[in-house]
């Protein structure tokens, strides 16, 4: 396969994506940029199997020139890099508002193929790329140059930035952040952007003497975490906990909160379990400090863990009586604290600082 094939289905995805309203920049890229390329082979999952298509398999290039995501790296049975939607990268690099002469610096590399549309609509010299993967950096390196992209490529935790190429004028993260890292801030330049999943969110913050502000877009993000330990859930030792009642719909309660949950317990997670008519029976949250609730539809609650997590439920609840959208929160960094908020800077909920030695 050469890099002239996909040239229709190409310029059918970047005209797709024209239509949807996103910039000339970036869809000209599309129309450009072969992702084939990045992504040779990807993994489909079915009935819980993942399956491995590869450029001999029937249907290969008109999957990778459709707006989907492609997993791309499994590791156990869980996916741990994929090339995403290109519509979702594009609402991205929109948001970005990258100009050609911009140093740009992305976080999470990947594949290679959004530093790929970034070098191509900006300039290679101006983009930096860091992953934490090795084996992802190398296979990108060597794409991006048999491309025609020579972008620098560098291994690490993209928590600390790449210090060395900075100040940066824009910085994006394609894995999901509980927030803004220290790093980042010292390497923007005044004036920068940065756009990063955190959250359900996709926050996008300027930067303006060392403290930033901004909002987070209309658009959903379920982007894979930044790789961390977490803990798991603490189910078993529910049993011996004395229940609280809620008079919540927990199901509801949880779907209806979700955006602010992610804000106010940053990595936390839910499981639903169900009865012998699939009706759901019970909902549980954790968080990836060990802090565990289950609440079942009888209304009873039990929590184990250094946090509460039913209390902050009902709190958020109080607050939101119905879904709230995702444009009227923000996200404010001063040196000091970093906070979500709902509608005005005075609410909200303090982010976990993420300190790293460097
Ligand atoms: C959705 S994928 C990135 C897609 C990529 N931009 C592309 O165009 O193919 C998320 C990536 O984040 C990387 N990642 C996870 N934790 C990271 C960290 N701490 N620092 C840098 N990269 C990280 C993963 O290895 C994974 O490749």
């Amino acid at each position: 396969m050469n890099h002239a094939d996909g040239q229709g289905l190409r310029e059918s995805l970047a005209r797709t994506l024209a239509t949807a309203g996103h910039g000339e920049l970036w869809t000209r890229a599309v129309a450009q940029v072969p992702r084939h390329v990045f992504v040779p082979h990807f993994f489909e999952q079915d009935a819980g199997q993942w399956t491995e298509i590869t450029s001999e398999s029937p249907g290969y290039l008109e999957a990778v020139y459709a707006n989907r995501a492609l997993t791309t790296q499994i590791k156990g049975e869980e996916p741990t890099s994929s090339s995403s939607e290109p519509g979702l990268m594009l609402t991205m690099l929109d948001a970005l508002e990258a100009k050609p002469g911009h140093r740009v610096l992305e976080v999470g590399t990947g594949t290679g193929y959004n530093a790929a549309l970034m070098s191509h609509a900006l300039g290679d010299t101006n983009v930096t790329t860091v992953d934490v993967d090795p084996e992802l950096t190398t296979d990108a390196e060597r794409r991006l140059g048999e491309a025609g992209y020579r972008p620098v490529v560098r291994t690490g935790d993209g928590a600390l930035g790449v210090q060395q190429r900075a100040p940066f004028n824009r910085i994006i993260a394609t894995c999901a952040m509980q927030s803004i890292p220290p790093a980042w801030m010292r390497q923007a330049a005044d004036g920068g952007v940065i756009v990063a999943p955190v959250g359900w969110g996709l926050a996008r913050v300027t930067v303006d003497g060392g403290e930033a502000t901004g909002r987070f877009l209309p658009s959903g993000a379920f982007f894979m975490a930044r790789r961390a330990g977490r803990a798991r859930p603490r189910f078993g030792e529910l049993q011996d906990v004395k229940p609280i009642t809620t008079d919540l719909d927990a199901p509801e309660a949880l779907a209806r909160l979700e955006f602010p949950l992610a804000l106010a317990l940053p990595g936390y997670r839910t499981c639903t379990w169900n009865g012998a008519g699939g009706e759901v029976t019970a909902v549980g949250i954790w968080t990836p400090d060990g802090s565990t609730a289950t609440a079942n539809v009888d209304g009873s609650v039990r929590q184990v863990g250094p946090r509460r997590l039913w209390d902050v439920v009902e709190r958020l609840h109080e607050q939101f009586e119905t879904k709230p959208e995702r444009e009227d929160f923000g996200l404010t960094i001063t040196p000091e604290r970093q906070w979500a908020w709902w509608r005005n800077e005075e609410t909200g909920w303090d982010l976990p600082a993420m300190h790293f030695a460097e």
